[in-house]
């Protein structure tokens, strides 16, 4: 008896891959947009909604793990393959001069022009928006060995004064910065005599009975280690002009709060706007393609449902998206 066996090629197989982590990061730019958009009015109020879902995130065991390998490798193989598909592809709906084919009455073909040309907006986007919020505006976390304190440094607007006392952030000038280096630097000599007492406590042979005064010069140690640390976390990020240092009680609020500042400037909101539309674009109707490549709809009647369906959800997550852009700053936080 024969067998007729197709032997898998590897063109195929890379495909499938690049098609299988394009879905996956649909659903991780669902997850996205939706928690962002509790930053917003009427579905978070005080962003109260996003900063339990910041916190829920980075409270996550692993979460570096988590980042590398559910998101930065899926995201790095289905760009890297991308743009060699992206070199091979042939677009047919856009205007031609005669020496390409001009299809442009098919709706599909507008699709797949857009799906190539939404690509370039998201690989720029992608990379700018990574370096931006994930490495230049990321929080300083300071652990000062009782609590971890987050500092962000962002721009001074009067809506602050309100928004930071609602959040319970405290807000630092240069002057209030140099006001607690001057308590440091004052309390540093009796950092220094006490450490050696403390060093002598810590080494000394049993039997240990508790004693009041011990615990009083340990707690006032810590207390002064703190102040150290704390001020290390302030001062790890310079500032000028309007610039103002943050401190917020969890990563969620500090989060908030660069979300806040980025969404105030007019040009990073069309810019931002820009990306959101692109991603939901390239996602929902990837979505669809996703759907046909791996034979989930095969008939023509749910093939033309599907899209339907998937232009529905693209408006649905493209709206959520937009309100976290625009509606942060100009309609929930503004003050
Ligand atoms: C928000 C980020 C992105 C999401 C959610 C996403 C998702 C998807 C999905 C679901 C597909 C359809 C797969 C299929 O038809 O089987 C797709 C296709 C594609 N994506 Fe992405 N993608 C993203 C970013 C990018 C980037 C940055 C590039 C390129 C630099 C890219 C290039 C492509 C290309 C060329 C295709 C068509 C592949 C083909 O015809 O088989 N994508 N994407």
């Amino acid at each position: 008896m024969s067998t007729n066996t197709i032997p898998l090629s590897r063109p195929f197989a890379w495909r499938r891959i690049h098609s299988l982590f394009g879905f996956w990061i649909v659903i991780f730019l669902t997850e996205h947009l939706l928690t962002n958009s509790q930053a917003a009015l009427l579905i978070g109020e005080n962003g109260e909604g996003f900063i339990r879902a910041v916190n829920f995130l980075k409270n996550l065991p692993y979460l570096h793990v988590i980042e590398i390998v559910l998101l930065g490798v899926p995201i790095l193989y289905h760009m890297v393959w991308g743009i060699r598909y992206l070199f091979t592809s042939k677009m047919n709906a856009l205007p031609s001069d005669g020496k390409k084919p001009m299809l442009t009455k098919y709706g599909r073909n507008h699709a797949y022009s857009w799906q190539r040309i939404t690509s370039w907006i998201l690989l720029i986007g992608i990379i700018a928006h990574v370096g931006y919020m994930r490495f230049y505006m990321y929080p300083t976390i300071v652990d000062t060995g009782k609590d971890q304190a987050y500092f962000v440094r962002i721009t001074m607007d009067p809506g602050l004064y309100t928004v930071s006392d609602r959040l319970g952030v405290k807000l630092y000038t240069q002057k209030a910065i140099d006001e607690v280096k001057e308590q440091v630097t004052r309390h540093a000599e009796e950092l220094k005599t006490l450490s050696s007492d403390v060093e002598k406590i810590q080494e000394s042979p049993p039997p240990y009975v508790y004693q009041k005064n011990i615990d009083q010069l340990l707690s006032h140690y810590q207390s002064l280690e703190e102040e150290e640390l704390y001020l290390k976390g302030l001062e790890k990020r310079s500032i000028s002009g309007n610039e103002i240092i943050a401190e917020a009680p969890d990563f969620g609020t500090a989060t908030l709060l660069i979300v806040r500042d980025s969404f105030k400037s007019v040009f990073k909101s069309i810019l931002y706007t820009i990306f959101v539309l692109a991603a939901v674009f390239h996602a929902y109707n990837g979505l669809w393609t996703f759907m046909i490549t791996w034979g989930i709809v095969l008939k023509m009647r749910s093939q033309s449902r599907a899209v339907n369906w998937c232009t529905a959800i693209m408006l649905i997550i493209g709206f959520l998206g937009l309100a976290s852009v625009w509606g942060t700053y100009y309609l929930n936080l503004r003050t």
